[in-house]
Parts: C-alpha cells; structure tokens; sequence
C-alpha cells in the first residue's frame, strides 16, 4: 500500500515536472510573438514618420495629393503595383506623362535616393499598407538589388 501511494506521489511530481516545462515553452513563445509584432508596429511607425517629413509637401497627409500638380498615393496602381518600378520611383525620380487612377499628370518629382535601403522599405511599406491600399511589404533587401542594378 505505502509502495502504492508513493509511487502515484512520484508520478504525479514528473507530471507537475512536465507541466511547468511546458508552460515556460509557452511563455516564451508568446514573449517572442509579442517581440515580433511590437517590431512591425515600430516599422509602420518609422514609415509614418519618413513619410511626413520626406512626401507629405506633395502627396498630403492623406496621400490624397494635389490636382494637376501632385498624384495621389491613395489607391493609386503605382503603390499597390509592381515594387521595382515602386522602388525606382524614390531610386529615380519621376517625369513625363503618367496616369494615375484615371488622371494625366506632367509633373517632375525629384529622386529621393538620399534614403538608405531601410528607409525606402519603411517607406513603401507604409504607403502600401495606408490610405486605402492594401499591398504587401517592401524589404530592405529588395531595394538593395534595384539600387545595385541603376
Ligand atoms: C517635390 C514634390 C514631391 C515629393 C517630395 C515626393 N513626390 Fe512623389 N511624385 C511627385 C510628382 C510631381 C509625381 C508625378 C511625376 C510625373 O508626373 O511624372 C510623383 C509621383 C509619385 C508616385 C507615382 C504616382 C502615384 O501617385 O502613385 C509615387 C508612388 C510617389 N510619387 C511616391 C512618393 C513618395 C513615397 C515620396 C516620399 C519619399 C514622394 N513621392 C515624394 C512629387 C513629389
């Protein structure tokens, strides 16, 4: 009987053992889930800000841009678009006769390629996950190999 019980003591401790190991597995998933999106709020913040002290005096607040003078960035195909042709825009610049949502614009917008590969991404991101558009990220990485080409 006494052989009994502490036998049942001894399993039920390795169960206890079991649980907590597994719940520190747990605690630290959750602690690096809660890294990881706490990382992608910062980027959207870093991509707001760039935004406002690099686009903002053209594209507005809203990206709603300026008639006949500005294109908007909202709902635009150019942001949601193909990302090198994106990228070369801040890479390039931007002159001649475009179309955007339906409009024609000839206007010059001078290249930004003074921001580093980050701030591009930060950027783009921002834009593409802002003013009604719905597009997916653009990575450091993927500047990096359109500005190596020129
Ligand atoms: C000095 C004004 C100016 C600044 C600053 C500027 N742009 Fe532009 N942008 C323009 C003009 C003008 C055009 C249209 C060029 C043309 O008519 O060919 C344009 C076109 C664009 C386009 C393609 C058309 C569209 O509206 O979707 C994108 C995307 C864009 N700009 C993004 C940006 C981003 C992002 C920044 C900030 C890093 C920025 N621009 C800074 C003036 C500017």
């Amino acid at each position: 009987m006494l052989k009994n019980i502490s036998r049942l003591l001894i399993l039920s401790l390795f169960f206890v053992f079991f649980l907590l190991s597994q719940a520190s597995n747990y605690s630290k998933a959750f602690a690096t889930g809660f890294k990881l999106s706490n990382e992608a709020k910062d980027s959207t913040k870093a991509g707001e800000s760039l935004y406002i002290k690099h686009c903002l005096q053209c594209h507005q607040k809203d990206g709603s841009g300026v008639p006949n003078m500005f294109p908007p960035i909202m709902k635009s195909d150019w942001a949601n678009g193909d990302k090198i042709k994106l990228i070369n825009v801040l890479l390039k610049g931007l002159n001649g006769d475009i179309e955007v949502s339906g409009d024609q614009y000839s206007q010059v917008m001078p290249k930004q390629d003074y921001l580093t590969n980050t701030e591009i991404a930060q950027i783009l991101t921002y834009i593409r996950r802002n003013f009604g558009n719905d597009a997916d990220a653009v990575y450091p990485e993927e500047v990096a190999t359109v500005r190596g080409k020129k």
